[in-house]
């Protein structure tokens, strides 16, 4: 009993302040008022149709949540979390609807635009889990120097603590099956011949730098558009572009990671995308 109140008031932690002075409601205050936290929903959607909205609290009493210790790359720190199987996620939210959960393709929307591709086979076979609640500070901790609060619900894993093979949107609010293609058809270099360094460079910009950055207005939010009005081909410099790529912090602070890991072919076939996608530019805002 004691554990499912603690576990209740973990998860009605709403946070930014208010749960701090108040940390543990009781289980009939639980019930009654409106908590953001325990009511904030997840969306599921199967390739563009909306299956079903999970709220938190369904979520946490239709699976029992457990507790997921690691450690956790944007903290730089240990964290336990109250959290449930992906797998498990998946199932309850797309039950009744004929999909291969393991075999398929999802993509990730977080609230602040953030917007990851990924493949069942990683978010199932690697084993993603749905945090919750954050057990060491009932609200969530926030996260670096911009106080990111990673609640209601942040996608983590046990064993997986790198951010660029493993992403960790947070502030999650929809699950979607679809392929990358379908969903984003207008990011492809389409047209050009199969061997074209452009394809390697849309093969980074996929894994890399779509879950922040839109192409012809399909992509991540939480930078810039890359290619309308004007392509950022057209208004900076190749150098500038490459450098700062590999270091933006040495232009100015910002949410966008270094990539100091990239060789020069890959900031070549990086480039070479971008700069075939001025001539592929699609506006749906533009007037006919
Ligand atoms: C976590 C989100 C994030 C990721 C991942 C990311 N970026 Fe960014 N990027 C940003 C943000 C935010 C800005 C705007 C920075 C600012 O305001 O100074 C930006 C700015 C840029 C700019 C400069 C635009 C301008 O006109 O000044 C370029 C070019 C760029 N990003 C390319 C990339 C490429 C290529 C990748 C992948 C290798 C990438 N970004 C990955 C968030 C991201």
């Amino acid at each position: 009993m004691r554990a499912r109140v603690i576990a209740l008031a973990l998860l009605a932690g709403c946070g930014r302040g208010e749960a701090q002075t108040d940390p543990a409601p009781s289980a009939t205050t639980t019930a009654t008022a409106p908590l953001p936290e325990v009511d904030a929903e997840l969306d599921f959607t199967l390739r563009g149709r909306a299956v079903r909205s999970l709220s938190k609290r369904e979520l946490a009493q239709r699976i029992p949540p457990e507790r997921v210790q690691g450690y956790d790359p944007y903290y730089e720190a240990d964290k336990t979390f109250l959290a449930l199987p992906i797998a498990a996620v998946l199932k309850l939210g797309f039950a009744g609807e004929d999909v291969d959960l393991a075999g398929t393709h999802y993509v990730l929307r977080a609230s602040d635009g953030y917007t990851v591709p990924m493949t069942g086979e990683q978010l199932v076979g690697d084993g993603a889990y749905l945090a919750l609640a954050d057990v060491d500070m009932p609200g969530w901790a926030p996260i670096g120097s911009q106080k990111a609060h990673p609640g209601p619900f942040y996608l983590i894993w046990k064993d997986h603590p790198s951010l660029e093979s493993h992403p960790r949107p947070w502030q999650l609010v929809g699950i979607e099956v679809a392929k990358f293609e379908d969903v984003f058809p207008r990011t492809a270099p389409s047209g050009l011949a199969n061997d074209h360094p452009a394809w390697r460079g849309y093969a980074t910009f996929r894994k890399r730098c779509i879950k922040c950055h839109a192409i012809n207005q399909q992509g991540g939010l939480v930078g810039p558009e890359l290619n309308i009005p004007q392509n950022i081909t057209e208004y900076r410099p190749e150098e500038q572009i490459r450098a700062y790529i590999r270091n933006p912090l040495t232009f100015r602070y910002s949410k966008m990671p270094a990539a100091a890991d990239l060789s020069e072919a890959q900031l070549d076939e990086l480039v070479a995308y971008l700069s075939a996608m001025k001539d592929r530019k699609q506006d749906p805002k533009a007037k006919p």
